[in-house]
């Protein structure tokens, strides 16, 4: 930090998700300001391993694990350490609304994060947010609530936030299109014939980020896109029609927003979450992080297409879910979860992903999405839908 600048005062925090990639990116900022953050909560699904290891080094009040046999075997890990240890879905709600915790890293994957996310808004705490699905399932409900408790929702996700930082000192009126870039995940070049035997293995190798399993495979089938694209509509209050996306390989320009006299306005950076995650952290400050610079000589080039929506439809089915409005973005992600799911299992094919979602969604009755209790409505119907779709394709 250089000479005179103020220290950013003590900020409490709780983690949802902390032994995930954007949960460990997180404590890794952390770890690098300890003077400025102090953990009161971790939660995660399973693993009771890491999350140990998380508690000994940041020694939070509360942990919650969902899974309450791991939580179980947590507690005997942990036996005589000052935390308390709580388990299933009011455990993740009770670390979310830690009453001394003042910002709230959304960081579940799925749609497992809406319930904490939403109580975490509800106790008024701010949000950095990660966690894309739960905006998709119920962006507008999470709007309303963050407005009522006087909330804020900071995005991680690296597109959203390069929107967000590119809207910054500009007027709403005044923005014509958002552009989301996309890397186009681990299979951009291979043939409609070729995306049909693709392994896991295969799909999970990500040409530019390391994230979690499901949101690789959602990278490879650009549904990561599609939810994007209902994840802006919602942070940024604007519609389907002006938010286009992009293929950009590289991963170097995060997004971009177009301004009614055709400038354009763009963040850039090398393809590390610690990045946009420390930002939502530190808003409206930034971190003097000790990572490579991008150096835009030695890149010398960067590349641009359009997306390939023969290939990759599940990006336009983002947008039709946008345009049926009401429950069906919620469908879609929980047809997408399970038949992700599928797939990593080795149940269905890499094309079977798409029409999973899809014929799930062709026979969804939408409704609008007025209380949490829609939303997962909606959920659980899709995921029903889809389990039997999987179980007739399983091969
Ligand atoms: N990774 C990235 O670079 C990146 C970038 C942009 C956006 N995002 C978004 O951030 C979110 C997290 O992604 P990730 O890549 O960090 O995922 P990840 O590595 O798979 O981590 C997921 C976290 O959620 C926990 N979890 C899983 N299922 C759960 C459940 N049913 N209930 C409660 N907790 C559960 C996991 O706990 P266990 O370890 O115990 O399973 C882990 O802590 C996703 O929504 C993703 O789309 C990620």
């Amino acid at each position: 930090m250089s000479h005179g600048v103020k220290k950013p005062p003590m900020k409490t925090i709780v983690i949802l998700g902390s032994t995930g990639s954007i949960g460990t990116n997180t404590l890794d900022l952390v770890d690098r300001f300890p003077e400025e953050f102090r953990v009161a909560g971790l939660t995660a699904g399973s693993n009771d391993e890491k999350l140990e290891g998380q508690i000994r080094r940041f020694k939070p009040r509360l942990v919650a694990l969902s899974d309450a046999s791991a939580a179980a075997r947590l507690r005997q890990r942990c036996e005589g350490l000052p935390v308390e240890i709580l388990a299933g879905q009011e455990g993740l709600i009770q670390v979310a609304s830690a009453p001394e915790a003042e910002l709230v890293i959304s960081a579940i994957v799925g749609g497992a994060g809406l319930v904490p996310t939403l109580a975490a808004i509800r106790s008024g705490k701010q949000i950095a947010l990660a966690n894309k699905e739960p905006m998709v399932m119920a962006g507008k409900l999470m709007q309303d609530e963050a407005r009522r408790h006087g909330v804020r929702i900071f995005p991680v996700d690296s597109e959203h936030s390069a929107i967000f930082q590119s809207l910054e000192g500009h007027r709403k009126e005044d923005v014509r299109r958002l552009i989301l870039t996309a890397s186009g995940g681990a299979l951009w070049t291979l043939s409609r014939e070729e995306l049909q035997d693709v392994t896991p293995e295969r799909a999970l190798q990500h040409p530019n980020w390391k994230m979690g399993a499901k949101i690789t495979i959602d990278s490879a089938t650009l549904m990561n896109k599609g939810l994007e694209v209902v994840e802006a509509r919602w942070l940024f209050d604007i519609p389907e029609s002006q938010i286009e996306v992009m293929i950009h390989r590289e991963s170097i320009i995060h997004s971009l927003v177009e301004y009614q006299d055709r400038s354009m306005i763009a963040q850039l950076g090398l393809p590390d979450m610690r990045t946009p995650i420390s930002y939502a952290m530190r808003y409206p400050g930034r971190m003097p992080l000790d990572l490579p610079s991008l150096d835009l000589t030695e890149i010398a080039k960067l590349t641009f297409c359009k997306p390939d929506h023969d290939r990759f439809p599940c990006l336009g089915l983002g947008y039709e879910s946008l345009r049926v409005g009401g429950t069906m973005p919620a469908t879609m992600n929980a047809a997408n979860e399970i038949a992700v799911e599928a797939f990593l299992n080795g149940g269905i094919r890499f094309t079977d992903i798409v029409e999973i979602i899809r014929s799930t969604m062709d026979v969804h009755t939408t409704k609008d999405v007025e209380t949490l209790e829609d939303a997962l409505e909606a959920d659980r119907w899709a995921r029903e839908k889809a389990e039997s779709l999987v179980v007739a394709l399983a091969r």
